[in-house]
């Protein structure tokens, strides 16, 4: 299936998302971001999809973050109603979605484009990529979330930094960070992220769906109001088909196999 902003494909139990405007380097406008909560919205109710791979489309950018063509003449009145409204707001719906979504970084990864990875779950990075959020050159903050999850993931000191100077960091720095889990050579970058999704999405949908729940937890709730969450998530996935699968396949030395029931 495909629109005019962004190309989707699957492949076994993995769907991917890539972004589809690489003569603007990818730059989220109005109708990719909600074209990728349209996408997200279908494959939460897919059962055949259990992990989601976002990327970005040519060789040189993931997302160069929100299109600033889209800035210009826009009163604040339209820019206040375009970030609330859920239909566009693809930062809350990645974050939301309750599968494993993994962001495939490959290449300038900016401002809107960042805070989109930062709101997946997991963020690989080509060894080409360049991260930051450099709305502060543009006399603006970011308004996808990026106040809140950068410091979250590299501790306020870099958050502070990134944030003040619009600075971009390689790959490598990114790592050392914390702002991505992985670095890998460009033309590794898809094949890898595909084996990691893969991986993933060959365990019990009913327990990822519940772990996600929890870590998001805990970034959100009191650490004793989490722990009861996960307590009782625990205690509701014990109950699962799929449970009863892994404990089984295990005892029986064999590979479960995972209904997602
Ligand atoms: N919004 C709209 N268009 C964008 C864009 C964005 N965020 N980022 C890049 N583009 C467009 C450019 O305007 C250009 O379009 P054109 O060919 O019609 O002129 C095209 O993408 C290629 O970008 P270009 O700037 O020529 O590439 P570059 O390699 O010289 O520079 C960047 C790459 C990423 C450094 C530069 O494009 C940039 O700084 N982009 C803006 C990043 C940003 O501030 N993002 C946060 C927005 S809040």
């Amino acid at each position: 299936m495909a629109d005019d902003t962004i190309l989707i494909s699957t492949e076994g139990r993995v769907a991917t998302i890539t972004i589809n405007r690489p003569d603007k380097l990818n730059a989220l406008n109005e109708p990719t971001r909600a074209a990728i909560v349209t996408a997200l919205h279908k494959f939460e109710h897919d059962p055949e999809v259990r992990v989601v791979i976002l990327t970005g489309a040519g060789e040189k950018a993931f997302i160069a973050g929100a299109d600033i063509g889209e800035f210009d003449g826009r009163t604040p009145v339209d820019q206040f109603r375009v970030m609330n409204s859920p239909e566009a707001n693809a930062f809350e719906a990645a974050d939301r979605f309750p599968k494993p979504i993994i962001a495939a970084i490959n290449g300038f990864c900016l401002g809107g484009g960042c805070e989109l990875a930062m709101a997946c779950d997991i963020r690989i990075a080509s060894d080409r990529a360049k991260l930051g959020q450099p709305e502060i050159n543009l006399g603006l903050l970011p308004g996808g979330g990026g106040t809140q999850r950068l410091p979250r993931l590299v501790g306020l000191g870099d958050a502070y930094r990134l944030l003040y100077t619009g600075d971009m960091v390689t790959a490598d720095e990114a790592l050392r960070l914390g702002l991505v889990s992985e670095v890998v050579p460009a033309a590794d970058l898809m094949p890898r992220v595909k084996a990691l999704a893969a991986a993933i999405a060959s365990k019990s949908p009913v327990a990822l769906r519940y772990i996600k729940e929890a870590v998001r937890a805990s970034v959100r709730a009191p650490m004793d109001e989490g722990l009861r969450l996960e307590r009782t998530l625990f205690g509701l996935v014990f109950s699962s088909a799929d449970m009863k699968e892994g404990v089984k396949a295990f005892l029986e030395k064999r590979k479960p196999d995972f209904q997602g029931r």
